[in-house]
């Protein structure tokens, strides 16, 4: 039998607030039924999920460094604010070699003029944004596409 792949996802500042941050903009779900939603969707895929989350840049960027050791099959990652900014998370995601793919719940590019910039989705193999919890359902599968277009070019 084939070993369960995993797969880690990063969510960035304020997501825990979910359900209560901007509802309007992010809904009125939790940040546990995000983690609920993630798992599920995971298992569909027959994948395993680490679920990894923090306020802070450099926690990012030292649990992204932690993922070099080749553990994961894809990242997903929700940089949050670190989107707009961050050539930390940027330079921790160019050394991954992994399939990742940046999502954002909401239409980063139809809010103020600031997040239609993305420093981190250059890192990235895909980014994916406005479909709520569904961006990062897509993630994966956009995962499992470049894994099995990867696994026939070797
Ligand atoms: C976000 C979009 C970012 O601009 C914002 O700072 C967030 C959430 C999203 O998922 O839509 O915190 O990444």
């Amino acid at each position: 039998m084939a070993p369960v792949k995993t797969l880690l996802v990063v969510n960035g500042p304020n997501l825990t607030m979910l359900g209560r941050r901007e509802p309007t903009i992010y809904g009125s779900e939790t940040y546990e039924d995000l983690q609920n939603f993630l798992r599920a969707e995971a298992a569909k895929r027959g994948y395993l999920v680490e679920i990894f989350q923090s306020n802070s840049e450099g926690e990012i960027v030292t649990r992204l460094n932690r993922a070099m050791s080749g553990r994961y099959s894809g990242i997903i990652i929700n940089p949050a604010a670190y989107t707009h900014y961050s050539y930390a998370i940027y330079d921790a995601l160019l050394m991954l070699s992994a399939p990742k793919v940046e999502v954002h719940l909401s239409n980063i590019y139809n809010r103020e003029s600031f997040r239609s910039q993305s420093v981190t989705a250059g890192a990235c193999d895909r980014q994916i944004f406005g479909r709520g919890f569904f961006s990062y359902a897509d993630a994966m599968d956009v995962i499992t596409m470049i894994l099995d277009e990867r696994a026939k070019g070797q």
